[in-house]
């Protein structure tokens, strides 16, 4: 009689642990559907970001032409400078890589080039047609345009490098600049570069208060204002590039 009790009692309790033991797997299967779920949303999650992303850049590179089209505005209001900063971000981007900065670089700084005078979009034409002097309240708004450049490209992140080229392109090797008076290398080199480009194709057009000096004497005040107005090692370089035959038409 006491044998039969313990039978019973072993069974019930073998019984215990096969439920025990079902219910452990049933739990281990539920946990291994939940993981496989998470996984899914996971790789979800980072396609959508993927996608994201891609509309991100997508907008930055919609809204930088948007500003290539108003740099082109800009341009159309003032004959005489229609063409210029094309020919400033050729002329860039050559002296960039002929300095050894690297294709991406140089691409950058030619960005910066074409939209280097964005700025003036808000000064009025008659200021920017003007023949004769400036009067001191003009030279004020004029030297706000690399600001306002600046602000203006602001929202493109891929761009910030841009915008301290565009934000600096008026400062002077010796500090005698705008708008933050920087001197020697602490003046971005993209915007040194962009400044000698600018300076030069600036000289070789014609300007509502002068024409143009032609390409000798371009290359003169080029040199000449090397040390104190511009960069001495850009301006070799460009020396150099032009002396090369530089494929630039306009050198
Ligand atoms: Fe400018």
């Amino acid at each position: 009689m006491a044998g039969e009790v313990e039978v019973a009692q072993v069974l019930l309790y073998a019984r215990d642990l096969k439920a025990q033991y079902d219910a452990t797997r049933a739990r281990e299967q539920d946990l291994r559907l939940a993981h496989g779920r998470l996984q899914a949303a996971h790789r979800q999650s980072l396609r959508y970001a993927d996608d994201l992303k891609g509309t991100h850049d997508r907008l930055q590179r919609a809204f930088f032409q948007s500003l290539l089209g108003l740099a082109n505005a800009l341009e159309a209001k003032d004959p005489y400078t229609r063409g210029h900063s094309e020919r400033v971000a050729r002329l860039a981007e050559q002296l960039a890589l002929r300095i050894g900065c690297s294709r991406s670089e140089a691409r950058i700084i030619a960005q910066a080039g074409l939209l280097h005078d964005l700025g003036k979009i808000g000064m009025p034409e008659a200021v920017l047609r003007k023949a004769g002097p400036l009067t001191e309240e003009e030279w004020r708004l004029m030297r706000e345009h690399p600001v306002v450049g600046a602000q203006i490209v602001a929202p493109l992140e891929f761009f910030s490098e841009g915008a301290r080229i565009v934000r600096h392109h008026h400062e002077r090797s010796d500090g005698s600049g705008y708008p933050a008076g920087l001197s020697g290398e602490a003046i971005p080199l993209g915007a040194r570069i962009v400044a000698v480009a600018d300076v030069y194709d600036a000289l070789t057009s014609d300007r509502p208060y002068r024409g143009s000096l032609g390409r000798a004497a371009a290359l003169d005040h080029i040199e000449e204002a090397a040390g104190h107005l511009l960069d001495p090692e850009i301006v070799s370089a460009f020396l150099r590039l032009v002396s090369d035959g530089c494929p630039d038409p306009r050198l």
